[in-house]
């Protein structure tokens, strides 16, 4: 999602007759687009600010700017004025469209700050954005998020859940696969609430699966939330052309009693059910999940019923976390785990999740494909493909006029979370 918000970031600055330089040291302007979500990404971003010090001590002309929803916390923005007095303009994730306005009038102001919240009367369209990639985009359907997972400080910085226009979205993707565009990805914090009039999402991807600009195209989405993953939508993903077999499907957690405190408003039975009807009604579904270990309250026993969920879900790949006190949410009042137990639960998590990847992984060898040649890796030399399922490939070649093309490929080994494969 960060990447994206970057995009349009930078979308902004070209249309407006700036142009990308490769290194910090020959920037005039500087954009940091922030993340709060974890103490470790907001830290990393903080030292990466007092880095610039000495870059406005050598250029006085230098312009910073700090952008996205690490700013929208409350008192953040004074206290990284008073931290790092030279930066000169801070910007909400809403606000990134009047970024080079307030460039332009830096010459009157000292700082500026601008943090508003989004409502359905500034939903920002048609906005200019620099994609990063020629053959793969990502499109917003939703922003915000109404669901107060007790640890997440989304709802916090970025508001209410917004759905966009089904017009514009559908717009949008149909100009990017009339441009070359071969692969979309959907993007909300909880896709599967998207609403707008009488279309919710199930509707929104049998528009999207109907478009017909151009005859092969891959849509995924993220991310999806267990509670509002129903049966319809699975159906639909089931008897598209375009929608492919691959869902990131948050767990958090294996124990009931941490779900309900977390607020996730689901249980392990419930997932586990969502997961049964995932794999009778579409075959070789890759599925994907985001795991918490050392949430507030957590027993050695709720840690094992993670242990236990993630054999039985057989996980594709798993995005694993440390729980992270985020100031404001329910879960920082409530009593934390030791950081010494919390990283001794991540180890044996991250270890049991790979065996369980690396033998999926395995049978995928000697296998054919269709991939999706979304990269080049020049330093490797590789090609990065993508499987319909999600699941990477790597491929030794250096053809780069596959880039951007479906091509048959087949598997020769399997790593844990990439495969090895040769074009056939
Ligand atoms: N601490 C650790 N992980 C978190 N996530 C969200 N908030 C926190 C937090 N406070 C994780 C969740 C979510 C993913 C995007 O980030 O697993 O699904
Ligand atoms: Fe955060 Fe929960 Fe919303 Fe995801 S669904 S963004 S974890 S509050």
């Amino acid at each position: 999602m960060n990447v994206h918000e970057s995009e349009k970031i930078a979308g902004l600055l070209s249309s407006n007759g700036y142009t990308k330089v490769s290194n910090m040291q020959m920037a005039d302007i500087i954009v940091f687009n922030t993340c709060c979500i974890r103490d470790t990404a907001e830290k990393k971003i903080l030292s990466k600010i007092g880095e610039l010090k000495a870059l406005k001590r050598k250029n006085k002309n230098l312009i910073i700017a700090i952008v996205g929803c690490m700013t929208q916390q409350e008192g953040k923005a004074t206290s990284i004025l008073n931290t790092y007095n030279y930066i000169d303009i801070i910007l909400g994730s809403n606000n990134h469209l009047d970024l080079v306005k307030h460039i332009n009038e830096l010459s009157k102001k000292k700082k500026i700050v601008q943090i508003e919240s989004l409502d359905n009367n500034n939903i920002i369209e048609d906005f200019p954005i620099y994609r990063e990639s020629k053959y793969k985009a990502f499109v917003n359907i939703t922003y915000g998020c109404n669901n107060f997972c007790t640890y997440c400080i989304v709802p916090y910085v970025r508001g209410p859940e917004i759905s966009r226009n089904p017009q514009k979205i559908i717009e949008e993707i149909t100009g990017l696969l009339s441009n070359g565009i071969k692969e979309i990805t959907l993007l909300g914090q909880n896709v599967n609430s998207y609403k707008f009039e009488d279309i919710d999402f199930n509707k929104l991807l049998i528009m999207i699966d109907n478009i017909n600009v151009v005859k092969e195209f891959w849509i995924r989405f993220m991310t999806s939330h267990p509670k509002d993953l129903d049966e319809n939508i699975i159906t639909t993903i089931a008897n598209s052309k375009h929608i492919c077999n691959n869902i990131h499907l948050p767990l958090q957690s294996g124990s009931n009693k941490i779900l309900n405190l977390m607020n996730r408003k689901y249980n392990r039975e419930q997932y586990l059910n969502i997961i049964k009807i995932i794999r009778d009604k579409i075959p070789h579904c890759g599925i994907t999940t985001d795991i918490m270990v050392g949430f507030p309250y957590e027993t050695e026993e709720d840690f094992l019923d993670t242990l236990d969920i993630i054999e039985k879900a057989q996980f594709m790949n798993a995005f694993t976390f440390i729980y992270s006190q985020r100031k404001g949410t329910p879960a920082s009042e409530m009593p934390q785990i030791a950081p010494e137990i919390k990283k001794e639960r991540i180890m044996k998590l991250i270890k049991k999740q790979n065996i369980i990847a690396k033998n999926i992984s395995n049978e995928y060898v000697n296998n054919t494909y269709t991939a999706f040649v979304e990269s080049y890796d020049h330093k490797n030399k590789i090609l990065i493909a993508r499987l319909q399922d999600g699941k990477q490939v790597n491929i030794k070649n250096n053809d780069i006029s596959l880039l951007g093309c479906f091509v048959k490929i087949k598997i020769k080994n399997a790593g844990i979370s990439a495969l090895l494969g040769e074009v056939i």
